[in-house]
């Protein structure tokens, strides 16, 4: 049975220096390394790696993270190494997703893409997008707004970048709209695009099984339902670099994801017909990447697939009615009968 990160004796979860120096296992068109990052690094082929896409520890106390406390300047000194350690690994015109959100020190946010834009310019990528990933599920604060967004930081090394739009453009809101009458040649002229429109700099990925025939949303950890769900406590889902794999590589180029976890940005790639590589120094999560690769060759990996809308409960679904108590609550507070105290939230 597969162990979670924080059920792994320390000795395990710092640098496996036992997996250091063996060979890869190759699994398809994916290739996983254990180690540490900045050695693993060193030992890829120069100028291999046409697309970068990852999610890089955020030093918050993760259970993949309790070896190595830093402050946020040495995190971000070693990020920097980090970075500097893939350089030569990536082609002339490579592209870089890094998926960032915030470091927390004593209940103060440090949003890791304002320092991760200064790291990546130093080091001469030009920032192409900024890229808002709100999802819908997570701790809910409250001594702050719950924090419901993430960022993905698309660098290219050059002016000269891959970026094909076809493949992931998204259906049209209103597909009938033409063109005034007042536009010459094009009047009357449908003015979309019959592939679709530009998913814009918003992507909204849902990170929640689609509950269609299985309301359970009062189940306490959503996040469980979602179907790529395992172990590993900050998954990526696969659609958010499916779409950075579209976009931003050609087929036959290769994907690398320095920290590779449970192997979202390999499945993402070998789907469409990309190589991966990937780094990640735990075992257990390469564990995972290698069964997922393996389910998803044999055609049994559950995906949500790929620009499937989010789902919005129904007006007449129970998750989507206000509670009768409240709204006796709401009655009385009307009536002047709630005793004049303040309430929470
Ligand atoms: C935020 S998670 C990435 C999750 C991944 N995107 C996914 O969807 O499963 C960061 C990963 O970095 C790995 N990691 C942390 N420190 C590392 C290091 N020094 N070298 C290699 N991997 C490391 C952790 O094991 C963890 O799986």
């Amino acid at each position: 049975m597969l162990r979670r990160a924080d059920q792994i004796p320390p000795e395990e979860m710092s640098s496996s220096k036992k997996e250091i120096g063996t060979s890869a296992k190759e699994i398809g068109e994916a290739r996983f390394f254990a180690g540490d990052v900045l050695e693993r690094l060193q030992g890829l082929d120069s100028a291999s790696c046409a697309l970068v896409i990852s999610s890089p520890p955020y030093n918050i106390g993760k259970p993949y993270e309790r070896t190595d406390e830093r402050t946020y300047d040495e995190y971000l000194a070693w990020q920097t190494q980090v970075i500097e350690n893939m350089l030569p690994a990536l082609t002339e015109n490579a592209s870089v997703c890094w998926q960032v959100g915030t470091y927390i020190a004593d209940g103060e946010l440090f949003p890791l893409d304002v320092p991760f834009v200064e790291i990546f310019r130093g080091l001469g990528f030009r920032l192409r997008n900024r890229i808002i990933w709100r999802y819908n599920f997570g701790y809910n604060a409250d001594k702050r707004f719950s924090g419901r967004y993430e960022t993905v930081l698309w660098f290219s090394r050059t002016n000269t970048y891959t970026f094909n739009l076809d493949p992931v453009r998204i259906p049209q809101l209103y597909p009938g709209k033409r063109h005034s009458t007042s536009k010459g040649k094009k009047a009357g002229k449908p003015s979309g695009n019959p592939l679709g429109k530009n998913p814009s700099d918003y992507w909204e990925f849902s990170a929640v099984e689609d509950f269609q025939n299985n309301p359970v949303w009062d189940i306490p950890n959503v996040k469980a339902n979602h179907p790529e769900h395992t172990e590993h406590p900050c998954q990526f889902p696969v659609e958010l670099a499916e779409r950075c794999v579209l976009a931003l590589s050609k087929a036959g180029e290769t994907v690398l994801d320095p920290f590779i976890g449970t192997g979202a940005t390999a499945i993402a790639a070998v789907k469409h017909g990309r190589h991966a590589v990937g780094i990640d120094r735990y075992p257990p999560y390469l564990a995972i990447a290698e069964e997922r690769i393996a389910q998803y060759a044999k055609g049994d990996l559950p995906l949500r697939p790929l620009g499937k809308p989010v789902r919005r409960p129904r007006s007449t679904e129970r998750v989507a009615q206000v509670p009768l108590e409240w709204r006796q609550d709401q009655t009385e507070v009307e009536l002047g009968s709630a005793g004049g105290e303040d309430g929470e939230g």
